[in-house]
């Protein structure tokens, strides 16, 4: 059997990581400025997170949610008081697709109503709800295509006043920073608009912090920034630091009912080691601190490079605008600098590194990316 080829991959077999590294099965060595899609939070194979996830699985790798299960209660006592929401209650999947999937099952439930307003260039996933908010026609099947959403340019209050006062809308949902779209930030000021139309309108406001949360901002959550709290806030992707594992945080407004949500895989024994290893490196390695003060030191070094039209973003989420397409430079970093690096669109390079890089770190990105733009 082959595989299903929907993945335009680099000639690349990555069968080691330590740290902000990765390496080849021919032993070259790579700088991960990628974290493999912003999943690895406290870096690649991080001893206490192979203890924990070692020491988990000699135990009990799994067992399903019709018992009691401490390990998912400790993950979310700890995540409430690491993110500032322990009123709030945790509903764990295994993808972001699907923390945004019962997020939006969720908010129709609660007021029985199913219209949805996203972003201009939104990403949410690729199930059914998280596509159809997501805006790429290109990944929408027909079966997903309802026409229940409204697509809206980012940043502009009073497009959105009018939209969501036309007519009944079931939830809003943003990106904390959208990262497909090219690290675009809702500002603080627009923010705390949707926030308060949506209190006016009874709309769920859902808050998809599943690349920009966990501390990539420089804050636990991006829209922490804005000083706001949103209704729902999903997370996935540096929870488990490459262990699939997503969650719901959910208001206290919400009551549940059995049978209401479900899931097999959910919070299993295993992924909550992962998710608790996690949590207790961010707090014991201060990343969230780390991730800002990195963050603001790269952008500011970088915005000095030549070729770059503007550095945007937030922590270690960052993006690199240039002027012209960066296909070519972004294969160089590659195959010649030992970089992997992330990409929006055609001329944007994301960066997504471990929340863990030191300065030296960031000091050999900025030499690479240097050599690479001045190189002939
Ligand atoms: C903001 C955002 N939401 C949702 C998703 C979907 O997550 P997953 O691929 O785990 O389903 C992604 C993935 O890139 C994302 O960046």
């Amino acid at each position: 059997m082959e595989l299903f080829n929907v993945y335009p991959i680099f000639d690349i077999n990555i069968v080691k990581g330590e740290g902000s590294y990765v390496w080849d099965e021919k032993g070259n060595k790579y700088l991960d400025f990628y974290g493999g899609h912003a999943v690895i939070s406290i870096g690649h194979s991080h001893p206490k997170y192979v203890e924990r996830i070692s020491d988990q699985v000699s135990k009990l790798g799994f067992y399903s949610n019709s018992v009691i299960n401490e390990l998912q209660k400790e993950v979310a006592k700890k995540l409430g008081k690491i993110s500032g929401y322990n009123d709030y209650s945790l509903f764990l999947v295994n993808s972001g697709a699907e923390a945004n999937e019962n997020a939006l099952k969720l908010a129709s439930f609660y007021n029985g109503r199913t219209k949805v307003i996203s972003f201009s260039k939104a990403f949410h996933g690729r199930t059914s709800l998280a596509v159809e908010v997501t805006d790429n026609p290109a990944i929408i099947a027909p079966i997903n295509n309802n026409e229940n959403v409204s697509f809206l340019p980012l940043n502009n209050i009073n497009v959105f006043e009018e939209e969501i006062k036309k007519r009944d809308v079931c939830a809003v949902i943003i990106e904390g920073i959208q990262g497909v779209g090219g690290i675009k930030i809702p500002n603080n000021d627009f923010l705390q608009a949707v926030r308060k139309l949506c209190d006016e309108t009874n709309t769920v406001l859902i808050l998809d912090e599943i690349q920009s949360g966990y501390g990539r901002s420089g804050k636990f959550f991006a829209h922490q920034y804005a000083k706001i709290k949103p209704d729902l806030i999903t997370v996935a992707k540096g929870i488990g630091n490459g262990f699939p594992l997503s969650g719901v945080l959910i208001h206290p407004k919400f009551n549940p009912t059995y049978g209401m949500l479900g899931t097999t895989f959910g919070g299993n024994h295993l992924a909550c080691a992962a998710a608790l290893a996690v949590l207790e490196v961010m707090e014991e390695e201060s990343l969230v601190d780390n991730s800002k003060n990195m963050g603001e030191y790269l952008m500011n070094q970088l915005k000095d490079l030549p070729q770059i039209k503007e550095v945007r973003g937030r922590g270690l989420m960052i993006g690199l605008e240039f002027d012209t397409p960066i296909k070519d430079l972004r294969k160089k970093l590659l195959h010649e600098k030992k970089v992997f690096t992330g990409i929006s669109g055609e001329k944007v390079l994301r960066l997504l590194p471990p929340l863990s890089i030191t300065k030296n770190e960031a000091d050999l990105f900025i030499k690479s990316l240097r050599e690479a733009i001045t190189d002939k």
